[in-house]
């Protein structure tokens, strides 16, 4: 053998040795329900399988706590050893930073699965690791409900971290904006309990992947008054882009109304060639709480555009994810090995001439032939928001609560080395500028949970300075080596 590859034999030898000892050695301070697994084996391979295949992180060893003290070893253990280390529950992150991580921990929080609903009823805290879906059924098992995601299979964590929007914001605010108090676990290793008595409890509403792990949260909760739903989703084609957006947004403003509360809109772009075999439809759902019909009143006028189907739906707030493509069972719970970027940003209110113009691109991205985007998706999020701006602006890290709609096109597609990448980030972008011009923005808003990861800091987290200062003092001050900052970092 040569004398370089000799060399290098060696060192991966006694890399591999080393690594193993040390392994053991996390081993004996963890509980007995904790878990290491090594590259190879299937509990590895299924614990680093993400939603998005694109700038993944690279981990070396998957640590699952089975105790929030786990978590302090694990974290105290990869710092002896000068090893990154990045917390997942969901999977569903897609943000192209986490893909600086190229090696180290990834510490897999799904054993942290409690749900505990307090005596008085008003609250429960709900370990780090638990899914958005197990913890709906746990709270409506007992008559409770709280603001969670949509999705089903997104954690309950993330969501929340970097502010959180879901069915229920109407009435409560965001997710964040229920927490009580939450436990964390520093970049040092200390656990803290953090509360409104704490600064870091304003940052981790919003900005919260760059400050610790969360054990536990504990959130306000709140009896389910409005089990039934109800959901109309018109179909429209592509030529009605104009009109539909107009009327989406004017519905609201003549005589000053406001949007009620009981209320959302969502649309969907996607090709669909057995309804429109040239161009992608437009699927409008409008959902309201408390009926087993959508009322006329909001139906009627979309009826008048012309859709081309109609179709209304009833049930409970627990069938909204399976109604509108996000349940467990739905196409974006499953891990396809694609690559999922989205370009987020949200906006006041629509304006049709931009709306116009960017359908025409997605028109042409999804339907020419062979086309690496047929499978996109434009997403038009339009929840109600008494909730979110009863809360004053300057409350918590999330900076967007004078917004009203969480726009974004999904653009995905199966990964064929850099030149498809390079493809999507352009398209991407050059969607998302048409609107940001249109919109008539001084700042691009986006939603840091939708990220692409070229945005800046300012694009996540607000473009008034007193917003990064404050950021950046915090992360000076609980992170200063930067440990947690692969999921779009403050600096
Ligand atoms: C299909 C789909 C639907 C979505 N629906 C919604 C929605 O309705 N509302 C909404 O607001 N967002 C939604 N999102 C976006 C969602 O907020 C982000 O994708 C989020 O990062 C997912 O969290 P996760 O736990 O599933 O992913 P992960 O990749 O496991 O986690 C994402 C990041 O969160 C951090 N993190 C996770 N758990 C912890 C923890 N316990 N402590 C500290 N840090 C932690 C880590 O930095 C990690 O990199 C949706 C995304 C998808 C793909
Ligand atoms: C969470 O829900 C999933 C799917 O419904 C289920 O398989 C899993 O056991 C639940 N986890 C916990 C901890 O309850
Ligand atoms: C992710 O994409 C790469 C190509 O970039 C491919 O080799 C790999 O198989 C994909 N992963 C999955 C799980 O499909
Ligand atoms: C859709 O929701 C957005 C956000 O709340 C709102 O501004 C708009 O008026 C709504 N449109 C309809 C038709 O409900
Ligand atoms: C991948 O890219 C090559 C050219 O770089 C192309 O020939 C091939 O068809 C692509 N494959 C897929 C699945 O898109
Ligand atoms: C809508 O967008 C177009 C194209 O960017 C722009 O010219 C126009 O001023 C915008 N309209 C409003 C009301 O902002
Ligand atoms: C860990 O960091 C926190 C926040 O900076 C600090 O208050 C605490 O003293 C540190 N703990 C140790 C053991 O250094």
């Amino acid at each position: 053998m040569h004398h370089l590859q000799l060399k290098f034999a060696a060192l991966l030898a006694s890399a591999a040795a080393v690594s193993c000892q040390n392994y053991a050695q996390l081993a004996r301070k963890l509980s007995s329900t904790a878990h290491i697994y090594q590259p190879g084996s299937d509990a590895f391979n299924a614990a680093v399988l993400r939603w998005s295949n694109f700038s993944t992180p690279v981990a070396n060893v998957v640590v699952v706590p089975g105790t929030e003290n786990d978590v302090v070893e694990t974290v105290k253990f990869a710092n002896v050893h000068s090893l990154p280390f990045l917390a997942t529950n969901g999977v569903h992150g897609s943000i192209s930073t986490l893909g600086k991580m190229t090696h180290g921990i990834e510490i897999h929080m799904s054993q942290l699965s409690s749900i505990a609903v307090a005596q008085n009823g008003l609250t429960a805290t709900i370990g780090g690791g638990v899914l958005s879906k197990n913890l709906t059924d746990a709270l409506w098992a007992v008559g409770k409900q709280t603001v969670t995601g949509t999705c089903e299979c997104v954690g309950y964590m993330g969501p929340g971290l970097g502010g959180g929007h879901g069915w229920l914001q109407g009435r409560y605010g965001l997710i964040s904006d229920q927490y009580v108090s939450m436990n964390v676990v520093l970049a040092n290793g200390s656990l803290i309990t953090v509360d409104q008595r704490s600064e870091l409890f304003w940052a981790m509403k919003g900005a919260g992947h760059n400050f610790g792990i969360v054990t536990s949260i504990t959130s306000k909760i709140y009896d389910i008054q409005h089990p039934n739903y109800a959901m109309e989703t018109l179909i429209f084609s592509g030529d009605k882009v104009e009109a539909v957006y107009a009327l989406a947004n004017q519905q609201w403003l003549t005589d000053g109304a406001s949007m009620p509360v009981d209320l959302i809109n969502w649309s969907y772009w996607y090709f669909d060639p057995t309804t429109d075999a040239e161009k992608p439809v437009i699927a409008f759902y409008i959902i309201q709480e408390g009926v087993q019909t959508v009322d006329a009143a909001h139906t009627n006028p979309f009826l008048q555009l012309g859709p081309i189907t109609t179709q209304a739906v009833s049930g409970t707030y627990r069938d909204l994810a399976g109604w509108t493509g996000i349940s467990l069972s739905s196409t974006p719970c499953q891990k396809t090995g694609n690559a999922n970027p989205r370009f987020p940003i949200y906006l006041k209110s629509y304006n049709s001439t931009a709306q116009r113009e960017v359908y025409d691109i997605f028109c042409t991205a999804t339907t020419a032939p062979s086309s690496p985007f047929s499978n996109a998706l434009f997403m038009f999020e339009g929840y109600s928001q008494q909730g979110v701006k009863a809360i004053g602006q300057d409350a918590t890290a999330f900076a967007y609560r004078a917004d009203n709609l969480l726009v974004a096109p999904l653009l995905t597609y199966t990964p064929n080395g850099t030149l498809v990448d390079a493809i999507a980030s352009k398209l991407g972008n050059t969607m998302r500028n048409i609107l940001f011009l249109g919109s008539g923005e001084s700042s691009l808003n986006t939603y840091v949970n939708y990220a692409y990861g070229d945005e800046t800091p300012v694009a996540w987290y607000g473009s008034d300075s007193w917003r990064q200062d404050r950021l950046c003092a915090l992360k000076e001050d609980f992170d200063p080596r930067g440990q947690f900052s692969f999921y779009a970092p403050i600096v």
